[in-house]
């Protein structure tokens, strides 16, 4: 039995900023007293477990050293190869039979989520060393240590993070952290190493807030002496600040930063790249010339180590090289972190926080996390699918989110388990898919066919309607054309982009008709923002487009909830700064779950939440508008036809 109150650090998220506070102060503390050789009994009696799954030096070594300095024992499992997970043990058999000989586990696995399936099944806390791809908040507790150390505070600080931030988790933990301290974080991935999308929905969604990302070539003409960089933004993004008085306005912009205040380097992290990221392009490499620039001459350089090419020997023997201070202040910090824990047995603090309820499905078959690294996919038939509502609900798939890897998964169809009906997703059935989950009658299918196969009939859909017709479509185009051009007095400083599939052919239409009116033809570019990679191109001749300073409007055919709506901006603020976002709307059906008010509005049509809306759209430039209508249905409401029952 643990003598420790049952307290986890999975996420650097679990961490109140009072708690990472009250580490750092402890740091200071454990510090001083080391470097007085004070006997420390702080632990005495307590007794660690290492379970490390993965190879480590300096995560593994420190929290031990911790431990035995803190007067506590620590037994422990470096090669899980020679346990019995060698033996096909589960992680959550060997946790609680650990957890009988320790009162903390400390926890490395190669599999994102496995801490978290650990901290689920032992009975004492377990701390993640590192989980896969996901996350590594210990490490972070070191990074934000040394930074504020060097800095003096974390508010306002201007870091790039810079190499693969797609699988690198100490990165992840980081951007988390900063941005909650208010840092400014200026992502510099290395070409397909992108930071995932479920961190940025992460920090977009708990965090209104959106990093910026440069280019490999930007950040070497900063290196390299030239000083050309413009970094955006000079101060974190606040999503909700865009939306005050309901107009889609950016925060006003302020002066580039005159300087960076730290690189966080990191290694590629070879060992969780998949065999077709294996050729990623050119790698970040940092010699002394980075620090030469008036730009960078006050920035330190961190890595979390191991380093391989990415930062030269030569500046070790730099003041501003503070990466070997960051794995130094590995046995103060995890020391104040252990000692935290047993502030919290001693009820100093409050406990982690509430985990979202899963949503119950009772339904074969059970939806999968699509992660191929996801626990769930490793550990076995023990393990139930966790998921719950994902955020980035696209138009027309339901994301839920894995609650062991954060991942989203993305089903199309889905069904109710008492009528045995199933249909297409579209956001405007989220009224039923929450009532559904509440009543625990939630299925999902990848597929029409495993539908059918589980012996699900499809819904039958309502009268169709036409609520728009030819007339009335080519009349709202206008007018929002004519409100774009009342509104906006620069027309040259206009750029048009259009969500797809229906808001890009509608932008297209919305600038022939500002051009014909103004004589200005605006460039145009589409956006899927469910396609990160591809997220934003040029459409119809337009070269290199750019948000930077533009007046982009934004175009989509239908707005509801507006979740494409923020997203598409956060993808546009991803892009630079735009001097202003203004969002234009061909209808506008007012069931909006996010603060967003549109500036340009066709025309407004309140439905109810059960209602699809289709629009028709003729292209642009095509001679006949006859294609153009809205058309309004229904599906069949499940609980109103007890008949439908099998
Ligand atoms: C990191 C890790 O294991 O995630 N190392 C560490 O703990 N300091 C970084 C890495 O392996 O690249």
């Amino acid at each position: 039995m643990s003598r420790l109150a049952k307290f986890d650090v999975v996420s650097i998220e679990d961490l109140e900023t009072s708690d990472i506070e009250r580490v750092f102060a402890l740091a200071d503390g454990f510090a001083a007293q080391l470097e007085h050789g004070d006997q420390i009994t702080t632990a005495a009696g307590l007794i660690m477990a290492t379970l490390f799954y993965e190879p480590s030096t300096r995560t593994r070594l420190s929290f031990e050293s911790s431990m035995h300095r803190l007067g506590g024992s620590v037994i422990s499992s470096a090669d899980m190869h020679a346990s019995s997970a060698a033996k096909g043990e589960s992680l959550a058999d060997t946790v609680r039979v650990v957890a009988g000989y320790a009162d903390l586990i400390v926890l490395r696995h190669p599999h994102d989520g496995a801490a978290r399936v650990a901290a689920d099944y032992a009975p004492c806390p377990v701390l993640n060393a590192g989980d896969g791809s996901r996350e590594h908040p210990s490490q972070t507790l070191c990074d934000l240590y040394i930074l504020r150390k060097k800095k003096g505070h974390l508010k306002g600080l201007t870091v790039a993070l810079c190499g693969d931030l797609k699988h690198g988790r100490t990165v992840h933990s980081l951007i988390y952290a900063l941005a909650r301290f208010g840092a400014n974080i200026v992502a510099v991935p290395t070409s397909g190493m992108n930071v995932p999308d479920y961190v940025l929905e992460r920090l977009a969604t708990e965090r209104n807030y959106s990093l910026s990302t440069v280019t490999m070539d930007e950040l070497k003409s900063l290196a390299g002496g030239l000083d050309a960089l413009y970094l955006t933004p000079s101060a974190p993004h606040q999503m909700a600040l865009f939306t005050g008085d309901g107009a889609l306005r950016p925060i006003p912009a302020a002066e580039p930063p005159a300087a960076l205040d730290a690189f966080y380097v990191t290694r590629l992290q070879k060992e969780r790249m998949s065999g077709k990221e294996a050729g990623a392009g050119e790698y970040v490499r940092f010699d002394a010339r980075a620090l030469r620039t008036s730009r960078t001459q006050e920035a330190v350089v961190m890595h979390p180590l191991p380093r391989l090419g990415e930062l030269a020997y030569e500046l070790d023997a730099d003041p501003r090289a503070v990466y070997f201070e960051q794995a130094a202040a590995g046995v103060p910090v995890r020391m104040a972190l252990i000692a935290l824990l047993m502030e919290k047995a001693a009820g100093a603090s409050t406990g982690p926080r509430p985990i979202a309820e899963a949503i119950r499905f009772k339904t074969e078959p059970l939806p999968r996390c699509s992660n191929p690294n996801c626990v769930t996919r490793f550990e076995g038939a023990y393990l139930a699918p966790r998921f719950t509502l994902g955020r980035g609900i696209d138009t027309t798939v339901l994301a839920l989110k894995c609650g062991f890897c954060e991942r989203e998964l993305k089903t199309e169809y889905v069904g109710h388990a008492r009528t045995h009906r199933y249909y297409r997703f579209d956001e405007n059935q989220q009224g039923y898919v929450r009532q559904w989950i509440e009543e625990g009658s939630l299925a999902v299918f990848e597929s029409r066919k495993q539908a059918e196969e589980a012996g699900y009939e499809p819904y039958r859909r309502g009268p169709q309607r036409e609520i728009m017709n030819q007339e009335e479509v080519v009349g709202a185009i206008e007018s929002l054309a004519d409100q774009v051009i009342a509104d906006v007095h620069d027309m040259p400083a206009v750029s048009i982009v259009g969500v797809v599939s229906h808001g890009a052919m509608l932008a297209l239409r919305l600038r022939d008709l500002i051009g014909a009116k103004t004589g200005v033809l605006a460039p145009c570019a589409a956006l899927d923002a469910y396609k990160p990679a591809d997220a934003l191109h040029p459409i119809d001749g337009a070269e290199n487009f750019s948000v930077e300073d533009r007046i982009i409007i934004l175009v989509d055919d239908v707005i509801n909830s507006g979740w494409t709506v923020q997203r598409a901006m956060a993808t546009i603020w991803q892009r630079g700064r735009p001097a202003a976002v203004k969002l234009a709307v061909l209808i506008d059906r007012g069931h909006r779950a996010v603060p967003i008010r549109p500036n340009y509005v066709g025309k407004n049509i309140p439905t109810s939440s059960g209602e699809r809306v289709q629009v028709r759209l003729a292209a642009a430039g095509a001679e006949s508008k006859s294609h153009d209508r809205v058309m309004i249905y229904s599906i069949v409401e499940p609980l109103k036809e007890p008949e439908a029952a099998h």
